[in-house]
């Protein structure tokens, strides 16, 4: 029997006239032309954070940095791959003169409206083309205050600065795709006046000083999320040492730290070693520690192979930034709204790390939380980690907290043996790449068929108030 279909011509002329609209389809010079690549990645927390129509494989960024005038200056040097056919594309950067574009080496037109510098190239760029764009840029670049009303970006310190990224503050120092989605290996060669230092992530992989300036080259060769891209100017005692399996320690301390972090800092190869035996091989080619001053900044941040400190830290934070390096770091959000799966692991690390160190058990502090938790932290119970109430809110208790009592709910249902199977199973199949809560939820429930999980999602991971008391 025929079917000629007259429901479905309804739907190609609404599909038509869709494509009509965005443009697909002007025909031009015998060729198709391409579209604008977008503004933003729709982001729940953060819509205007990345671009629509390509992905960055890779950045170089050649900068120089003055403290004494807070200037910024330099080229960006990005190597993306056209994800459709596009007539002009994004990059996010706040503040700054830009002052030329190319793209192929080409003179590109662009124009800037907020954090975006929209790029028309001289062709169209087609889809599954690499191609190379530089954005030579200067200026004295920007604080950025968070919605939540903490600083980060580009932030003087006592002695030089420190860019810190997380969520949005990398586009204070350079233009690209800052949007977690999209990770990229990066070099980057940085001029300061001599007798300053500064310290990236990766490998340090040359340094000269000619002319009373120091030029210092960073070579990051595993995917870095550009949140996690950090550079620290400053006088530093710069230490650098081996873990017992030869992984590379490079710490670099402000000298009015140093006392206080020498015991700390001395229990990184022991944190290394703990962390690999508990979340599998380390995904990076190596270690260490940033410490800045008390008051450079407001939080330590997970910036990659790298975490930075405003200040000494103590061991439970120590633990949680390496540990991130595994979940954050190398397993990165899909979105912000993924954050507890950052947030919940690096708190949950903590925990274990005093599980086995003589310290309260998981269950134990979960116990604790659940019973009077309300006392030191007031908003515990304010938001499920799954669905933060807003941007405001990303980095709140229940994300960090609330997401660590989830992944304990997950070991009291599936026991030791295949929760702490999870811990290095989860960080390997998706190393390197990036996971969303609905990976992690449907990853659990395959690994554990025969239980429910349907309690934890519904009331721990996406219920509103405080969950009822998990039974014995
Ligand atoms: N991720 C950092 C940590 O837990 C904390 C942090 C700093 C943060 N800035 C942020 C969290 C912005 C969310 C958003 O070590
Ligand atoms: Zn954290």
């Amino acid at each position: 029997m025929s079917r000629s279909a007259p429901l479905a011509r309804p739907a190609l002329l609404a599909r038509l006239a869709l494509l009509l609209a965005s443009g697909a389809l002007t025909a031009c010079g015998g060729g198709v032309h391409g579209t604008p690549g977008g503004s933003g990645l729709r982001d729940p927390y953060f819509p205007k954070a990345g671009n629509g129509g390509y992905d960055v494989t890779h950045y170089g960024l050649d900068l120089a940095y003055d403290p004494d005038t807070s200037r910024l200056s330099g080229t960006a040097t990005l190597t993306a791959r056209a994800t459709q056919d596009l007539s002009a594309f994004d990059l996010d950067l706040e503040g700054l003169d830009v002052e030329k574009v190319t793209v192929g080496g080409d003179t590109a037109r662009w124009n800037r409206t907020g954090q975006e510098l929209t790029v028309r190239p001289h062709d169209d760029l087609d889809e599954g083309r690499t191609f190379r764009v530089t954005v030579r840029y200067s200026g004295t670049p920007k604080t950025i205050t968070d919605p939540d009303g903490s600083e980060e970006g580009w932030m003087e310190t006592e002695d030089g600065a420190v860019a810190l990224g997380e969520p949005t503050g990398s586009m204070a120092w350079f233009p690209g795709n800052h949007h977690p989605s999209d990770k990229a290996s990066y070099d980057l060669t940085i001029t300061v006046p001599e007798g300053l230092q500064a310290v990236s992530n990766g490998e340090l992989t040359a340094s000269r000083t000619a002319g009373g300036r120091t030029t210092s080259h960073w070579h990051t060769a595993e995917p870095m999320a550009s949140y996690l891209a950090t550079v620290a100017i400053g006088e530093y005692d710069i230490h650098r040492t081996t873990t017992s399996d030869g992984l590379p320690v490079h710490t670099a301390v402000d000298p009015a730290e140093a006392d206080a972090s020498r015991k700390v800092l001395a229990q990184i190869p022991a944190v290394m070693t703990w962390a690999q035996d508990t979340f599998g091989p380390y995904p990076f080619s190596s270690t260490g520690a940033i410490v800045d001053r008390r008051g450079d900044a407001g939080y330590a941040l997970e910036t990659q192979n790298r975490p930075f400190f405003p200040g000494a830290p103590d061991t439970g934070t120590l633990v949680h930034e390496l540990a991130h390096q595994w979940f954050g770091d190398s397993v990165t959000p899909k979105t912000w709204r993924d954050m507890w799966l950052n947030e919940g692991f690096a708190t949950y690390a903590e925990w274990l790390w005093a599980e086995d160190h003589g310290g309260d058990s998981a269950q134990e502090t979960f116990d604790a939380l659940y019973d009077h938790g309300e006392d030191d932290y007031e908003d515990l119970w304010d938001f499920p980690p799954g669905k933060p109430s807003s941007a405001a809110h990303i980095s709140d208790s229940p994300v960090y907290l609330r997401g660590a009592m989830v992944l304990h709910r997950i070991r009291q249902t599936v026991g030791d043996a295949a929760f702490f199977a999870l811990l290095r199973d989860w960080p390997t199949t998706h190393r390197h790449g990036n996971a969303d809560t609905d990976d992690f939820t449907s990853y659990v429930e395959q690994l554990a068929p025969d239980k429910d999980f349907a309690p934890i999602w519904d009331d721990w991971l996406y219920g509103e108030g405080k969950p009822a008391k998990p039974g014995p």
